[in-house]
């Protein structure tokens, strides 16, 4: 479960101790340099000194005072003459000094220089400073105990090691912290989700960061918000098809009663069977409209466009339409300045044509005009519809365009539409990429734009 933390952790401490103990090996050495550096020029320092004291004033009592200055401490000094006889010596019972005599004759050196440096092996660290007054010469050596050098390595080691340990001590506690402030919303999201997906909607996330988890916790929560709408319309709308399929199948089962009754004159017989007829179309539309619907939510649905001219669609809307406005006496112009190509998918075009002339037809009283035109505008095909019908209210003009929506739903009834119409309509001009426009005035009439 704590997978990511362990993962982080891991990375977080193996990046932090390489960069720790790099640093530490660096600093470590450096520092020990430093104060090995520091003790060498001392001792050299201390050698010269003694050496230009004996230049300038070769005596016994010289060497006396300088022997006696190097007494009580843990340096020595011992000054020897050209052959490597010892002239005089701060430890004289020490043997370990006289040891490096034959290295001082080895190397003859004319200059002042260290002789042994290995602090770490050897009892002492040695300078060597050359002097010639008169028929004297010889060397002044200079001796350091390693004693106080190695105890202070041994002791910056011993920091450096505490140190390290700190340090490790407290990547732990950082790592325990980060991984709560990290996992947990993560965890929180996670059970969040697996209610989501078991259909519980109900999903309130601690408020969380301005980070990326922030940021996953506001679309989690976006996400059950839109998962519960679209439930929620979901169950709206069956309702609603149920509704709509179930009065027209009462009408179709109370008229095909009616129909076999044997009293019944052959001209009442056919006129129950042409309104079962006309009523089955209607459901045959709607059934239709709906699928069309589902294709689109489904995105298998294809707009194929092509060029065609928009003169012979116009006429063979009106071929189709025709019949039918003659029938309710209304006056259908269709109208195209001038022939022009339009760039969409025909049959679709045609449907969308078709249903805005249904509406116009619908909510249009005897008598009234209805006009369809046609232009090109900037390259694209401006196709209207105009009627003089009853129009719509301007505060429901917003709505017209979702499913099942009806301006007043007892006005539909009396005009049979069902409110899928208009939203196949904006689905299939949105899919080629379109816009439509609805202009209205109650009682006055309407206009739809499509722009394609
Ligand atoms: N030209 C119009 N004039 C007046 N009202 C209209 C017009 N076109 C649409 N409406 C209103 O908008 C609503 C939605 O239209 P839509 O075409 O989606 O549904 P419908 O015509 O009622 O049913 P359907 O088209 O599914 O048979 C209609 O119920 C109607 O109230
Ligand atoms: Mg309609």
């Amino acid at each position: 479960m704590n997978k990511i933390s362990t993962k982080l952790a891991l990375y977080f401490f193996a990046a932090v101790l390489i960069l720790e103990l790099f640093l530490m090996f660096y600093l470590h050495r450096n520092i020990i340099h430093s104060r090995v550096d520091e003790e060498f020029s001392r001792l050299l320092a201390n050698g010269e000194n003694h050496r230009d004291v004996l230049i300038e004033n070769y005596s016994e009592s010289t060497i006396k005072h300088i022997v006696l200055m190097e007494n009580n401490n843990d340096r020595e000094v011992m000054i020897i003459n050209n052959e490597g006889v010892v002239i005089s010596s701060s430890d004289e019972n020490n043997p370990t000094l006289e040891k490096y005599v034959p290295l001082v004759m080895k190397s003859k050196s004319k200059t002042d220089r260290i002789l042994v440096s290995d602090y770490k092996d050897s009892p002492y660290i040695v300078s060597l400073h050359p002097y010639q007054n008169g028929e004297h010469s010889g060397y002044v050596l200079m001796y350091q105990s390693t004693n106080s050098i190695n105890r202070m390595v041994n002791e910056l080691t011993m920091h450096f090691g505490l140190a390290g340990a700190t340090s490790v001590v407290i990547i732990l506690i950082i790592y325990g912290l980060l991984s709560k402030v990290l996992t947990r919303p993560l965890i929180i999201m996670k059970e969040a989700t697996e209610k989501l997906s078991k259909g519980d909607f109900k999903v309130t996330l601690p408020y969380a960061s301005k980070d990326e988890l922030g940021e996953l916790a506001v679309a989690i929560q976006k996400l059950a918000k839109d998962l519960e709408r679209l439930k929620k319309e979901r169950n709206e709308f069956l309702a609603s098809i149920s509704h709509e399929l179930s009065t027209p199948l009462t009408y179709l089962i109370g008229y095909a009663k009616v129909a076999m009754r044997k009293d019944l004159n052959e001209k009442e017989r056919d006129r129950y069977l042409s309104i079962i007829a006309e009523e089955a179309d209607g459901m045959k539309d709607l059934v239709k409209d709906l699928l069309d619907l589902a294709r689109i939510d489904e995105n298998s649905f294809t707009v194929n466009k092509e060029y065609f001219w928009s003169q012979p669609f116009l006429d063979n809307i009106y071929k189709l339409v025709e019949p039918s406005f003659l029938n309710k006496e209304l006056k259908l112009k269709t109208e195209s300045k001038k022939n022009f190509q339009i760039y969409a998918d025909p049959l679709r075009l045609q449907q969308i044509v078709i249903n805005l002339l249904d509406n116009a037809m619908k909510y249009s009283d005897y008598g009234k005009e209805v006009r369809l035109e046609a232009y090109s505008l900037n390259g694209r095909a401006v196709i209207s519809v105009s009627d003089e019908g009853i129009g719509i209210p301007s505060d429901e003009i917003e709505f017209i365009f979702d499913r099942l929506y009806r301006v007043e739903k007892s006005r539909s009834r009396t005009y049979g539409g069902s409110g899928i119409g208009l939203s196949v309509v904006k689905e299939l001009v949105e899919a080629h990429g379109g816009t439509i426009e609805v202009e209205s005035k109650l009682g006055k009439g309407s206009t739809f734009k499509i722009m394609i």
